[in-house]
């Protein structure tokens, strides 16, 4: 939650990758995973929630109780109860916007592979399910530097009967913080808030 005077949202990746770091088979999850949706929706709800479209198209719907916001070069994309930016610098000042409207303290970005491809040098979290599968597969989750990403908590799943595999929760924290400058230039253009994206 946002208290008076503190302004900054974080972005947090939230993916759940499999051992061999693939994401997703044919606009789908590989795996059936009921623990780890509900985990996503936890960590989600009351959040604006971005995303790539193949991603939505995969959902088919937005999420309730979050701000959906797909990102998408289609200018005639459009679906009820989501909002369409053309770039992912406009999503995330979309997504920014409204977490301060909400008093949220994070945009969350839920994939896919090229979203999370291209917000990695953005984030300030990552929340990880470490799935433990090698599936066939064509999206994945890029590699996460160590020397640029500290691991602060994991914990071993605990696999219910709707859960496919096993799997470990883990979340991993920048070390540096990326600068305001990096930011600028890859999130512009910026809120009308006077608050850059932090
Ligand atoms: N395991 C997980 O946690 C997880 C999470 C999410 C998704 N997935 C899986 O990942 C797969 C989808 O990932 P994906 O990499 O194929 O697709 P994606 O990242 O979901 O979406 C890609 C699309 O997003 C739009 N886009 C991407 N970068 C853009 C930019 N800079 N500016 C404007 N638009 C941009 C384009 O849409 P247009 O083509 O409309 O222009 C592009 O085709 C599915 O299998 C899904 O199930 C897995």
């Amino acid at each position: 939650m946002v208290r008076p005077g503190m302004t900054r949202i974080a972005l947090v990746i939230v993916a759940a990758v499999a051992d061999n770091g693939v994401i997703g088979r044919a606009g789908a999850l590989p795996w059936r995973l009921k623990s780890d949706l509900r985990h996503f929706r936890a960590l989600t709800l009351g959040h604006p929630v971005v995303m790539g479209r193949k991603t939505f198209v995969s959902i088919g719907k937005p999420l309730p109780g979050r701000t959906t916001v797909v990102v998408t070069r289609d200018p005639a994309f459009g679906a009820p109860g989501v909002a369409a930016a053309p770039d992912l610098g406009t999503a995330l000042a979309v997504a920014r916007a409204d977490a301060l409207r909400r008093g949220a303290d994070a945009v969350m970005l839920a994939g896919g592979g090229e979203l999370y491809a291209e917000a990695m040098e953005l984030a300030d979290r990552l929340e990880i399910t470490r799935v433990h599968t090698r599936p066939v597969g064509d999206a994945a989750f890029p590699g996460i530097d160590p020397t640029l990403w500290r691991e602060t908590a994991r914990r071993a799943g605990t696999q219910g009967p709707e859960d496919e595999v096993p799997f470990t929760v883990c979340t991993f924290e920048r070390t540096i913080p990326p600068s305001a400058s990096d930011r600028g230039a890859a999130a512009s253009p910026r809120v009308e808030t006077g608050v850059g994206f932090l």
